[in-house]
C-alpha cells in the first residue's frame, strides 16, 4: 500500500470513530511509523509502505480510534518549540500552557520552582530559554519524575541546572526561589464526569483533578509558599477558565500582591500572577 492510500484508509477509520482532526492525526501517525518528520510527508506520499510499517500504522490507528492521545501513541509532544517525551504517566502538555512559559519569560528569575512538573515541560522550557537559570521540578508521581529527568537529559539541561524531586507540593522542598510556577490539577470533580473519554481513559487522573472544587492545590500554594518565595519573587499558576476570582482571593488572603489575570488567545482566563512584598 502506498502512503497516500494508507492515509485515506486511516482517515476514514478515525472519522467513523468520531475523532476530530482525523487528517492531521493520520499525518502524525504515518510520519511516526515511517520515522520521518510530519512536514516531509507530502514529498513521500507515493512511497510504498513495508509490511511492518502497515502493521504499526494499523495498531496506531486502532489506538487513536479508542481515544488515546496522539502524543502518547507517538511518544512525544512538541511544546514551546521542543520535543518532550510523553507517556501514560504524564499529562500531555497542552498548547495553552505555553502561555505560562511566555509570561514567566518576561520576568527576571534565576531560581525557579515548578510544582507538579509532570513531563517537565514548563520548567525545562524556561531553563532552555534562560541558560543562566536553575530550577527544581517536584511531583508526587515517581513515574512522571522519571519522564521529566529523561526530557532534561535529551534537552541537555545539565544536572547542575535542573533537579527533580518527589514531593507532595512543598513538603520535601528546601531552599528559596524567585519564581514559583505551577500548572496543578484543577478540574473539578463534577467536570471530570463530562471530560473527553480519551483524556479520562489515558491521562493520569492525578494530573487532571484534585477532586472537589478543583481549588485545593491553590489553597496549599497560597498557604505554604511563604518560606520558598523570596521577597519580590513571583508566582504564576495556570487556572481553569472560571477559577480566576477564587484563586485571586486565595492568594490575596495569604498576603500575595499585584494580582494579575492573564487570558489565553481565546480570551479565557488562564493564568494568575502575583508577587511577594519586599
Ligand atoms: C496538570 S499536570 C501538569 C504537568 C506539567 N506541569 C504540564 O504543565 O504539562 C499536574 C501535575 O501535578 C502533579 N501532582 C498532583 N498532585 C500533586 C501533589 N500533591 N504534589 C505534587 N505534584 C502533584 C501530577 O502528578 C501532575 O504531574
Amino acid at each position: 500500500m502506498i502512503v497516500r492510500a494508507a492515509l485515506m484508509k486511516g482517515r476514514v477509520a478515525l472519522e467513523l470513530a468520531g475523532i476530530s482532526g482525523a487528517a492531521r492525526d493520520m499525518r502524525y501517525l504515518a510520519a511516526y511509523v515511517m520515522g520521518i518528520a510530519a512536514q516531509d510527508l507530502p514529498l513521500r506520499s507515493q512511497e510504498v509502505l513495508s509490511h511492518t510499517q502497515i502493521t504499526a500504522l494499523e495498531r496506531a490507528v486502532d489506538a487513536r480510534t479508542l481515544g488515546q492521545p496522539i502524543a502518547q501513541i507517538i511518544g512525544k509532544r512538541q511544546f514551546w518549540g521542543r520535543d518532550f517525551k510523553v507517556t501514560r504517566d504524564v499529562l500531555d502538555p497542552r498548547p495553552e500552557t505555553e502561555g505560562l512559559v511566555a509570561a514567566a519569560l518576561t520576568l527576571p528569575f534565576h531560581d525557579v520552582l515548578d510544582l507538579g512538573t509532570g513531563s517537565g515541560a514548563i520548567l525545562l522550557s524556561l531553563l532552555a530559554d534562560c541558560p543562566s537559570a536553575r530550577g527544581l521540578g517536584v511531583d508526587i508521581s515517581l513515574k512522571a519524575l522519571d519522564v521529566a529527568r529523561e526530557n532534561a537529559k535529551v534537552l541537555q539541561i545539565e544536572l547542575k541546572r535542573s533537579a527533580f524531586l518527589y514531593s507532595n507540593w512543598f513538603e520535601n522542598v528546601t531552599g528559596d526561589f524567585d519564581l514559583i510556577v505551577a500548572n496543578p490539577p484543577y478540574i473539578t470533580q463534577e467536570e471530570m464526569l463530562s471530560l473527553d473519554l480519551g483524556v479520562l481513559t489515558y491521562e493520569p487522573h492525578l494530573a487532571l483533578s484534585p477532586g472537589g472544587d478543583g481549588l485545593d492545590p491553590y489553597r496549599i500554594i497560597a498557604r505554604d509558599h511563604g518560606p520558598f518565595l523570596r521577597p519580590l519573587g513571583r508566582i504564576i499558576v495556570e487556572i481553569g477558565p472560571f477559577q480566576a476570582a477564587n484563586v485571586c482571593a486565595l492568594f490575596k488572603s495569604q498576603g500575595l500582591n499585584g494580582l494579575k489575570v492573564h487570558q489565553d488567545f481565546d480570551g479565557r482566563d488562564r493564568l494568575v500572577e502575583a508577587y511577594k512584598h519586599a
